[in-house]
C-alpha cells in the first residue's frame, strides 16, 4: 500500500475505533476514503458484534454497506443519526470544508445534516489553511441540467471566477449526478473568507440544489499523516 492509501486508511481506522458504539445509527459517506472506514467497520462489527444500521450517501456507499454485509437503512427508517463517516477534499482551519470531488455532495450533505456528528476522514493532502490552497478543482455545486448555463453566469457575475460543467468519463457528456443532476466546478478566486455567506447567497440561485461547501457542519477531522500519525482538528 502507497503512502498516500495508508494516510488515508489509518485515519479511517481511528475514526470507526472512536466514534462508533453499538446500538448506534451510522452514515456511510463516499469515495476512495471512506473505503477504509467501512473496512473497519465492518471488521468491528464482526468481532464485538455491534448492533449498526448504515445509511448510505451514494449508489456507492450503499454497495459498500451490502457488500460488507453491514445493515442497509435509509432516512425514511432512520430520520436521526447519531454520526456520519465521510471524506473531504479540503478542510480548512476553520472547518470550512469542500466536499463533491466525486458527485456525491447532495446526499452526503443532507445525511450529514440529520446527524449528531459529522467526523471527515481525509489524507494530509486535504489538511489546508485555507480553502483552494491544495484542492485546485474548485467548489462543486450540484444544480438542475435545465438551468445550468444562466446559473454558471450567474455565479460568475456575482463572485468572480469561472465554472466548469463536469463532463463525465467513459461516457460524451455531462457527469449525471445519483440524483440525476448536473455539477458546476466553480474556481472561485482569490481571497473570499466568508465561506458562510457565499454557501448562502448561491443556494439562493434558483435552480441550484445544494454546494459542496460544508460550513459548520464537521465535529472533528482525522487526517492521516506521512509520518503514520493521525492528525485531529475539531
Ligand atoms: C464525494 O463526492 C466526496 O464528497 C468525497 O467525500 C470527497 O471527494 C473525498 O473523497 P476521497 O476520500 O476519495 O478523497
Amino acid at each position: 500500500m502507497n503512502l498516500l492509501q495508508s494516510a488515508k486508511k489509518i485515519a479511517a481506522y481511528k475514526a470507526v475505533d472512536e466514534y462508533v458504539k453499538s446500538d448506534s445509527i451510522i452514515g456511510i459517506g463516499s469515495g476512495s476514503t471512506v473505503v477504509y472506514a467501512v473496512e473497519r467497520l465492518a471488521e468491528r462489527a464482526r468481532e464485538e458484534k455491534l448492533n449498526v444500521v448504515c445509511i448510505p450517501t451514494s449508489f456507492q456507499a450503499r454497495q459498500l454497506i451490502i457488500n460488507h454485509g453491514l445493515f442497509l437503512g435509509d432516512l425514511e427508517t432512520h430520520p436521526k443519526l447519531d454520526c456520519a463517516i465521510d471524506g473531504a477534499d479540503e478542510v480548512d482551519f476553520q472547518m470550512n470544508i469542500i466536499k463533491g470531488g466525486g458527485g456525491c455532495l447532495l446526499q452526503e450533505k443532507v445525511v450529514a445534516s440529520c446527524s449528531e456528528q459529522l467526523v471527515i476522514v481525509a489524507d494530509y493532502t486535504k489538511n489546508s489553511e485555507k480553502l483552494g490552497e491544495q484542492y485546485k478543482k474548485g467548489i462543486p455545486i450540484e444544480v438542475v441540467p435545465m438551468a445550468y448555463k444562466p446559473i454558471q453566469q450567474k455565479i460568475e457575475k456575482i463572485f468572480g471566477g469561472s465554472t466548469v460543467l463536469r463532463m463525465a468519463i467513459a461516457k460524451m457528456g455531462p457527469l449525471v449526478t445519483d440524483n440525476g443532476n448536473f455539477i458546476l466546478d466553480w474556481n472561485f478566486p482569490e481571497g473570499i473568507n466568508n465561506w458562510e455567506k457565499v454557501n448562502t447567497e448561491i443556494l439562493l440561485i434558483p435552480g441550484v440544489v445544494e454546494t459542496g461547501l460544508f460550513i459548520k457542519m464537521a465535529t472533528k477531522a482525522f487526517f492521516g499523516m506521512l509520518d503514520g500519525s493521525v492528525k485531529e482538528r475539531t
